[in-house]
């Protein structure tokens, strides 16, 4: 998507290089030189000479923690097929590719440098806003659209939510994570990347119409709910990052620190609407912050917590944040206006709040969440806050989904020997009336429903993947449309409207 940059800056990179030391090296003259001059003969024109990425990804212990080293030499040997990433076992031998990817696992010798000066000069606007038509270039209920995040190959698929069919598929940064973000009226979506990169795109003219590299590793983004801002909380540098959501113009940029000049990653970030702000949590200090923005500066309101949040979910009107102890064995209840703890609730296997929902059963508002160390699902009463259930499920889970529409919440089994299980539970019995397993061996994860709660999309998660279809009443399959690793669905309608099956 921004190839010519990124080709400009490669041959720009490959000059430098090639001016450091002299040329390509070849194997058989590679033997006595230093891994870190190998790195940079072999690697650094795609990789970027601090590892920061390039055209291809940041290659920093931090970014690469979901990759195994052993996964990662078997790449660098084999290369990986359909990528620019070729294999080197015939260019280096065993001992060259085994330092080389101790080497990556490694801090950087020098702290890396991700500022206001490196964030505005990463800044491209191919398309400023307003420059390109207001009509869309298809035909569609644009309220019922679905993005299928595809990470097998680092794509994203634009679906017809009526039609059940693909209207386009387009490249995306390499790994994104942490869930796009739409503009409120649903013509935009903002995407997040693992290596800091916060793409824009222009759904009704199917392009991206501006970038920016707001950290070097990123946890998420989050968009105001007036659609002016996006935050960016990232993980290295410990920053926070304020941009204008028309061009991603760089605002502010909020260092995350305490008095005492201890900093600290950010655990996640997302919008409060009737807040009209952002509440943050930090992953190394325990503190929620609240951010608004007053004449574009973030001004920040902290408030002290009892526990690190790691991951956290909001009652529906966001006076209270839930969030998971670091203990994993018990959830807090924080009151936002106050900043006191106001409950705590025991909780089996460390929850994964972020993905809970919630619904009416007799009368009362529950919420549910599954726990990643535990084949559990606590429901809970969100105005006594007590547990009032614990299902027992087939292994941990990961996402949970309903819609106010449909009388089912679906949860899948995500870890574990069962992972390609997912459970269905009746939201006014409060029991799992139905276990499906829609591709044995392969794992079944993460669901989104239609606007309406009539269908739902539930992932194979596998680089021979699919998306299933089924009819959220009958739950009967209705159709597979082949994906590479589809990980997350975001339905348009349901985003916008914070409804209240899907997490945000
Ligand atoms: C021509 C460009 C290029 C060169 C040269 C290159 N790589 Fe890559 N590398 C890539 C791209 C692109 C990817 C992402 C592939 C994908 O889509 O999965 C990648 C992926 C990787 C990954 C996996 C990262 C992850 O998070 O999954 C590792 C590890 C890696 N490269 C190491 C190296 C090393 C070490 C060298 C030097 C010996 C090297 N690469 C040289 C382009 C390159």
């Amino acid at each position: 998507m921004t190839l010519n940059r990124t080709q400009a800056s490669l041959t720009k990179a490959m000059l430098l290089i090639g001016a450091l030391i002299g040329g390509q090296a070849q194997a058989d003259q590679a033997e006595n030189i230093s891994t870190e001059t190998l790195y940079l003969q072999q690697c650094a024109a795609c990789h970027g000479p601090d590892r920061l990425g390039g055209m291809g990804p940041a290659l920093l212990p931090d970014n690469l923690g979901r990759l195994k080293q052993s996964e990662a030499e078997q790449v660098i040997r084999e290369g990986r097929p359909a990528t620019q990433m070729g294999g080197y076992q015939t260019l280096l031998n065993n001992e060259q590719i085994a330092a080389l990817t101790d080497f990556i696992y490694q801090p950087p010798s020098h702290e890396l440098k991700w500022g206001e000066a490196e964030i505005r000069s990463s800044q491209e606007v191919s398309h400023p806003q307003g420059s390109l038509p207001d009509k869309p270039v298809f035909e569609a209920d644009l309220m019922n659209l679905f993005l299928v995040v595809e990470i097998g190959d680092h794509h994203v698929t634009l679906l017809d939510g009526d039609k059940l069919e693909p209207i386009h598929r387009f490249p995306s940064r390499f790994a994104l994570h942490g869930g796009p973000k739409y503009s409120p009226d649903g013509r935009y979506v903002y995407f997040g990347s693992r290596d800091g990169w916060i793409t824009k795109y222009d759904i009704y003219n199917l392009k991206v119409v501006a970038e920016v590299r707001a950290g070097i590793n990123m946890r998420n983004i989050a968009v105001s709910a007036d659609g002016n801002y996006v935050l960016a909380a990232n993980y290295l540098p410990h920053s926070m990052v304020l941009f204008d959501a028309r061009n991603l113009d760089m605002l502010d940029f909020i260092p995350v620190q305490n008095d005492a000049g201890d900093s600290s990653r950010v655990s996640a970030v997302y919008t409060a609407p009737p807040r009209g702000s952002f509440i943050a949590a930090l992953k190394d200090m325990p503190e929620a912050w609240e951010i608004a923005v007053e004449n574009g500066e973030a001004k920040v309101r902290r408030m002290t917590t009892d526990t690190l949040l790691d991951d956290f979910f909001f009652d529906p009107g966001y006076r209270h944040l839930i969030g998971a102890a670091r203990d994993g064995k018990h959830g807090v209840v924080i009151d936002l206006d106050t900043g006191q703890t106001t409950a705590e609730l025991p909780l089996p296997g460390m929850p994964h709040l972020g993905s809970g929902i919630t619904w009416e059963y007799e009368g009362r508002r529950v919420m549910a969440t599954p726990h990643f160390r535990a084949g559990a699902i606590s429901i809970i009463d969100m105005d006594t806050w007590q547990v009032i259930k614990t299902l027992k499920t087939e292994g941990p889970g990961f996402f949970m989904r309903s819609h106010e529409n449909s009388r089912y919440a679906w949860a899948d089994v995500f870890f574990g020997p069962n992972a390609d299980k997912v459970h269905i539970i009746d939201k006014q019995t409060l029991e799992i009336v139905r276990t499906l397993q829609p591709e044995p061996g392969k794992v079944a994860a993460h669901v989104e429903f239609d606007r309406y709660g009539e269908k739902l999309l539930l992932s194979i998660w596998d680089n021979d993947g699919a998306i299933i279809v089924y009819d959220a009443d009958t739950l009967e399959e209705e159709k597979r449309l082949p994906m590479k690793k589809p990980s997350g669905k975001y339905n348009v309608w349901n985003k916008i409207n914070y409804e209240e099956g899907t997490s945000h």
